[in-house]
């Protein structure tokens, strides 16, 4: 595990050398080149009606073997030209946004067409593949322009969706879902009316282009489901996983039903209606298995029990049925690196003494020095500290040492020993027969150890951090590990497993992903890349590049709950202040989420990152409960500051988290403007804003395709287009107003500047 810290923001990794060029497995995309299509560019220069721009302009014919090189001298380009245009998550950014009715007009006007779009010297913007530049391939698709020439059918209109203010449960979205209609097979975008033109971003083309024909859903590429019988998902689909959008719940933090401040089981199974409502196709919770919370679950006790502090089997199996009935998979976390040092084996293996088999499940070693007073090696903890401590037998006598690579409750698993295996299989079978739908694997690259405990280099050492060169981690026999999971996943029809796969090197990331390995790796390039488009493009290529190898699923995440919130790590150092200025910060955030639901492959969101939370660094001391605050001697505060329970409704903290005031971590006043009940009413908010992506996403025919084709861009700017479905993602991570892309908006971050793609905000066009 690695934390991705606020200093990213700060990091500015060069651009890619060569500009617009793309590079390793993007040589594929080469061969699939596509062009501007020169009447394009000349109706484009006359202005035409907006609806008469259809998405078919973007592609264009195909030819070309190169893509465009991005200009870059935009240096004279003032600073200042993001400020007040920005929306933000308040009802004055929804006015912004009503203000963008115009777009679509302005689209097709002087505006933004009158210089052709498609000129590739003009270096201030996007610039898709050039037609001079090669062969026709005629790979790639070309859309389907009779279901592409409106946007108005695909307005996610949000007015009307939202519950009573004073009920924001289950119940009062269950009726708010029912007023929507049956979601029936469609279930993701239930909630949300099709037939209203609203006003969220796209909403106010769909005014322009009232009255055109509503495309249906995507129906041509989705499964088509069987009959539903309650509890049960389809079974025929087991590759939902590759494109799914996934909801990370910390259970502690989600919402509590018992009122003693602590999220639970309960508290999930009253919101799924509003999981229903955003639209997500699973859930990953993280650990609810019995625990002493050490580190908030992470250190299990007994695997094959919920934790009473989170609720029983029984309400576990509740959930599950509900969760399926309502089409949304359930995903657990599984840690089988380590267990808690009260585990039953533990004890045990305390208890027997140096060589007993029971010892023999752990990593004990005697120390090193005269008297064994030293640790084994020089590897330190993870948290902070030296990964050994030393017992004390059973007789009373200083005695062996055992390793733990996290906090000293968490012993590390001897995988060299095959009871570890049987019983971890035990755990597998015991969870997928009660229903789950997948894990995610803690620690997937720990687990195995090199036989000889070599020591480390710690001179690049770094708290809550490993790099490649690590002895603790990515050995190659955690492969087998994996392989054996796999079997027994593969017995249970559509369950996946995701693995927390910290490693940077692609060929090693991506044996992970080998067929009979783990279904997906988390991969963290997008979140540790700095709002800056050389970076965060270089993240997406790595990406596609470790996984593509393999013919492996991407997956992106922008946070989770090892890492602080990309509202705040995005935020730039207001230089006036001296703060950060968290405004930007949540425009980026917003430009950042229409990147990454652009993206082939699955998606992660940490729950809160759709409400836009802010990391809480300000938390007083005594609050902190992350092992991390103690073990480096209080000099890391550790990440508790992501883990701040959800604002649900009301305007006083906890809420509507908790009954009790006195939440697990304190809610910061600051975010009654936060609220889920709040955001539902606010069709220019952060959390309409996922809504609307998850929906298109999962709606529209454009998404199609497993790579990505990049145009040139103006400096600060990055573009480009799904192979197949041609979907067109622009994100503007520069200081100047840019030309949108040909092609007709379907969503956009912030409202548009003079029809300009405004800095800090991304948009999709087709
Ligand atoms: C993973 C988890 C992290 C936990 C650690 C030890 O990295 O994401 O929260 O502390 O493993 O289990």
């Amino acid at each position: 595990m690695t934390t991705v810290s606020d200093e990213t923001r700060d990091v500015v990794p060069a651009e890619p050398s060569d500009g617009g060029q793309p590079d390793g497995a993007h040589t594929d995309v080469a061969g699939t080149p596509v062009s501007e299509h020169d009447s394009d560019a000349d109706e484009a220069t006359n202005g035409p009606a907006a609806e008469d721009v259809p998405a078919a302009d973007t592609a264009g014919e195909q030819s070309g073997a190169t893509l465009e090189t991005a200009g870059q001298d935009t240096s004279d380009a003032p600073a200042d030209a993001d400020d007040d245009a920005a929306g933000d998550i308040t009802g004055a950014a929804a006015d912004d946004a009503v203000e963008a009715d115009s777009a679509p007009a302005d689209l097709a006007s002087d505006d933004n067409l009158s210089t052709p779009a498609y000129s590739a010297a003009d270096d201030s913007e996007f610039t898709p593949v050039d037609e001079a530049a090669g062969d026709d391939s005629g790979d790639a698709a070309t859309p389907e322009t009779s279901t592409l020439d409106t946007v108005s059918g695909d307005t996610v209109a949000l007015e009307g969706d939202a519950p009573e203010a004073d009920a924001l449960d289950d119940e009062a979205i269950e009726a708010d879902l029912d007023a929507a209609g049956d979601p029936g097979p469609d279930a993701a975008v239930a909630g949300t009316d099709h037939a209203d033109t609203g006003d969220f971003g796209t909403g106010d083309l769909g005014t322009a282009h009232a009255g055109t024909d509503l495309p249906g859903p995507a129906t041509d590429t989705a499964i088509v489901p069987a009959p539903r019988v309650a509890g049960q998902l389809d079974p025929r689909d087991d590759t939902w996983w590759k494109s799914a959008v996934f909801y990370q719940i910390y259970p502690r933090s989600f919402a509590d039903s018992n009122g003693d401040g602590v999220g639970d089981l309960n508290g999930v199974i009253q919101r799924l209606g509003y999981l229903e409502l955003l639209g997500v196709d699973a859930i990953w919770l993280s650990p609810i298995m019995r625990s002493p919370m050490a580190d908030h679950g992470y250190d299990v006790s007994d695997p094959r029990d919920i934790d009473p502090l989170f609720g029983d089997l029984e309400t576990f199996d509740t959930l599950i049925a509900e969760a399926h009935d309502r089409d949304i998979r359930v995903t657990m976390d599984l840690v089988p690196n380590h267990t808690s040092d009260q585990h039953e084996w533990f004890r045990a293996a305390l208890a027997a003494g140096p060589g007993s088999p029971e010892r023999e499940r752990y990593i004990f070693r005697d120390g090193r020095g005269e008297n064994g007073d030293e640790p084994p090696n020089n590897w330190h903890s993870i948290f902070g500290g030296p990964a050994w401590t030393r017992v004390t037998e059973p007789d009373g006598s200083p005695g062996q040492w055992y390793l733990h690579i996290f906090a000293p409750e968490q012993p590390d698993l001897n995988w060299e020993n095959p009871e570890v295996w049987a019983d971890l299989e035990q755990t597998l079978r015991f969870w997928l027969d009660r229903g789950v739908d997948g894990f995610r694997i803690d620690v997937a690259h720990g687990m195995a150890k090199p036989a000889d405990l070599p020591d480390m280099d710690l001179s690049n050492a770094v708290l809550l951090s490993n790099d490649d060169d690590d002895p603790r981690f990515n050995n190659y026999a955690v492969h087998d590990i994996h392989r054996k999971i796999r079997a027994v996943l593969d017995e249970y029809p559509g369950a996946a497993n995701v693995g927390e796969i910290w490693v940077d090197d692609n060929e090693r990331f991506a044996e992970y992903l080998r067929p009979d390995e783990l279904h997906l790796g988390f991969n963290f390039r997008l979140a540790k890349a700095p709002f800056e488009a050389g970076a965060i493009r270089e993240a997406i290529e790595n990406s596609l590049d470790a996984v593509l190898s393999v013919s492996g699923t991407p997956t992106w995440t922008l946070s989770n709950h090892d890492v602080a919130r990309e509202v705040t790590r995005y935020a730039p150092v207001d230089p006036a202040t001296g703060e950060l200025d968290l405004e930007r910060g949540t425009r980026r955030a917003r430009a950042m989420i229409v990147v990454e639901m652009a993206l082939p492959g699955t998606v992660f969101v940490y729950n809160g990152a759709e409400l836009g939370l802010p990391n809480v660094d300000d938390l007083p001391d005594e609050a902190l409960q992350d092992p991390v605050w103690e073990r480096s001697g209080h000099t890391e505060r550790g990440r508790d500051g992501c883990r701040v329970p959800i604002p649900w409704q009301g305007t006083e903290p906890p809420f509507g988290f908790s009954t009790s005031p006195d939440t697990w971590l304190p809610i910061p006043e600051s975010w009654r403007s936060l609220t889920v009940e709040s955001q539902l009413e606010d069709v220019g908010s952060m959390l309409s804003l996922y809504r609307a992506a998850i929906e298109l996403r999962f709606r529209r025919p454009e998404f199609a395709g497993d790579r990505v084709e990049w145009y040139g861009a103006p400096e600060g700017c990055l573009a480009f287009r799904r192979d197949e479905g041609l979907l067109v993602c622009a994100l503007n991570a520069g200081e100047e107003p840019v030309p949108l892309p040909p092609g007709e908006l379907l969503l956009i971050s912030s409202p548009l500047v003079d029809g300009m793609l405004a800095p800090d905000s991304a948009a999709w066009l087709v």
